[in-house]
């Protein structure tokens, strides 16, 4: 396939990188790609930055059918621009892709036409400290037609955002809420695709979070509600007295890039890691005794997020005496060292733009 570029004719303003938020800004050309039948995945191109036309009747409007990734380009301390492990996020898009009865894609393909557009919007690097270019692939359901089937048309597009931090907290403690009342995902539903419908399911709950204060939603399973399974942007830790645990992946969690991440360089430290089921009641009954160290989440957008605060039911419990913990603070000191590029990559997990 051959990837056409159209310059974009007048350039937008690029933002002082001190001042950046997360998703609201978007740079002067995106990629996109068609799918039919006849053609498979055609017209590869990188082109301005638009408005997508289409028809009211079109499918991923009425029934959801929709995924997306989340990844981040990084400028180094020597101008270069570097990637954190791109090839997951292009591997976990199509695995997204099966569960929602989308064509696959060619992950090399898509790989390199990322790195083509990243190094067009180059100058839309942000260089603050904490900032990123955060990278966004879809893929959408094109057919006008009301009829609930897969659609046979498909748009993929990759956008690219400036961002700062996700929290407005940044890097310090958030506040999570604890559902019994909604679900995420159940077993053999969409929870470990990336799909847009996960987040439509998320919001009722998360702004019911809101209005109490909180910044996410901690789910528990879909089935006894006993087992805790992410919050709705990031994977979850917990720090048990001198364990590492993170609920295993069982088919309705997101198989966290960032996730691995923590585990892999958790376990090259040494530090007991664990992937296993671990209820609500263990983690309120863990603190009571003493023995809950720390709780963070983990997540491309979020990067580690420590968490000060949880609530459950009745009960709130403060962790960490509301700061950040060792734990936290050590992962996200590596995570970041290595993605900025102020410590070598020993894990392969880098990719270089520029
Ligand atoms: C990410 O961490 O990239 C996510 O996809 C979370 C989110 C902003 C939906």
């Amino acid at each position: 396939m051959q990837l056409s570029i159209k310059s974009a004719d007048k350039l937008k303003p690029i933002p002082d990188s001190s001042a950046l938020s997360f998703g609201t800004i978007f740079t002067d050309h995106m990629f996109n790609m068609d799918y039919n039948p006849e053609k498979g995945w055609h017209n590869p191109r990188i082109e301005p930055y638009a408005p997508i036309n289409m028809d009211p009747s079109t499918m991923v409007l009425h029934y959801g059918q929709s995924i997306f990734e989340g990844l981040k380009a990084y400028r180094t301390g020597s101008g270069s621009i570097q990637l954190f492990r791109p090839k997951d996020n292009f591997k976990r898009f199509n695995n997204s892709c099966r569960l929602l009865c989308i064509p696959e894609v060619d992950e090399n393909f898509l790989f390199d036409s990322l790195k083509k557009l990243i190094t067009i919007e180059k100058n839309w690097l942000p260089d603050a400290p904490g900032t990123s270019l955060y990278i966004r692939p879809t893929i959408i359901a094109m057919d006008p037609f009301l009829g609930v089937r897969a659609s046979y048309t498909y748009r993929l597009f990759i956008i690219l955002s400036p961002v700062g931090a996700y929290y407005s907290a940044g890097f310090n403690p958030v506040k999570i809420l604890v559902t019994k009342d909604h679900v995420r995902a159940v077993r053999g539903g969409l929870g470990e695709a990336k799909a847009s419908a996960n987040y439509a399911a998320s919001l009722y709950a998360g702004e019911a979070a809101h209005k109490e204060g909180y910044t996410q939603v901690l789910w528990l399973d879909g089935i006894e509600q006993k087992y805790i399974e992410e919050v709705g942007s990031m994977n979850i830790f917990f720090v048990i007295d001198d364990e590492i645990i993170t609920p295993s992946l069982n088919g309705s969690i997101l198989s966290g890039i960032t996730r691995n991440s923590v585990l892999a360089l958790s376990k090259s430290w040494g530090l007991k890691t664990i992937e296993r089921r671990i209820t609500i009641d263990e983690v309120m009954q863990a603190h009571a005794s003493g023995k809950l160290k720390e709780v963070f989440g983990s997540g491309t957008a979020a990067v580690i997020s420590p968490v000060g605060e949880l609530k459950y039911g009745d009960k709130v419990i403060t962790v960490s005496d509301g700061k950040v913990g060792s734990v936290a603070n050590k992962l996200f000191k590596a995570l970041t060292d290595i993605q900025y590029g102020r410590e070598k990559d020993t894990m392969g997990w880098i990719e270089q733009v520029i």
